[in-house]
């Protein structure tokens, strides 16, 4: 069976929670689509108002982080009950920015991807490597080992359900996207990996986004790709771009 693709807006620290009902007003038009699942990815306090501007529409609102505690002191944090409540069903985890800056190790990617499937969130799970490291050719042996520890205890009919991120940080925020056969290399060997830690089944199952500067001229190329299941996107998903890549074909 076809993948569905799933094209997600990653809001990143912007949008105050009057300016996220007007985004949310002025882009639900463009990105009505059948074809794609349409996830807007929005700042904790931004989820409530938003998903009621998004009511009667087919996006979906999903959060950029989530705790992987049930509640208590952890002062700031967002507990994943705050979310299923709210009516969250995706959550990113493990976004490189998080891992730079909040210091996230895998480790860390890993008990959160656990807590989500838990409370029943679907996990956009991000990996990806740094310039360094593409240039001395350990792409896939560094993205293989996030990829191995975030699933960690995962059974294969949750595996099915994850959504993958494969954002090279060298592409994020840059402008500099990866070109379509960098982008699909890479995908494709997470679909492999995904077959090694499981099976075809779930490797076949399981979609995989590219972020990293996706725009709209860049999009049909990237998603037409056998193993590019969709965008993760920052930028242009803050803006009427956001409503062309959605509807890519
Ligand atoms: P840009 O699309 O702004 O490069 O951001 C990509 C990203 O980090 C999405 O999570």
């Amino acid at each position: 069976m076809a993948r569905k693709k799933i094209i997600a807006g990653n809001w990143k620290m912007n949008m105050t929670p009057s300016q996220a009902v007007a985004l949310v007003n002025e882009l639900k038009p463009l990105v009505a689509t059948e074809e794609a699942d349409v996830v807007f990815c929005v700042p904790a306090i931004d989820i409530i108002p938003a998903m009621e501007a998004a009511k009667g529409s087919n996006i979906v609102i999903g959060a950029e982080n989530m705790y992987f505690e049930e509640k208590g002191a952890y002062t700031g944090e967002i507990a994943p009950e705050m979310l299923t409540d709210a009516g969250v069903k995706y959550v990113i985890i493990g976004h490189s920015e998080r891992r730079e800056y909040f210091g996230e190790s895998d480790e860390d990617v890993n008990k959160k991807v656990l807590k989500a499937f838990e409370h029943g969130i679907t996990p956009i799970i991000c990996c990806g490597e740094t310039l360094a490291q593409r240039e001395q050719g350990v792409t896939m042996d560094f993205v293989r080992m996030q990829i191995k520890i975030a699933f960690q205890n995962v059974t294969a009919d949750q595996a099915k359900t994850a959504v993958i991120a494969y954002e090279p940080i060298w592409a994020i925020g840059t402008g500099k996207t990866a070109t379509t056969e960098q982008a699909q290399e890479v995908c494709a060997g997470i679909r492999a990996c995904i077959a090694e830690i499981y099976d075809e089944a779930t490797a076949e199952a399981i979609r995989i986004q590219y972020g990293g500067s996706v725009n709209p001229a860049t999009a049909p190329e990237l998603f037409a790709q056998p193993d590019i299941d969709g965008g993760l996107v920052g930028g242009a998903s803050l803006k009427a771009d956001f409503g062309k890549i959605v509807n890519w074909k």
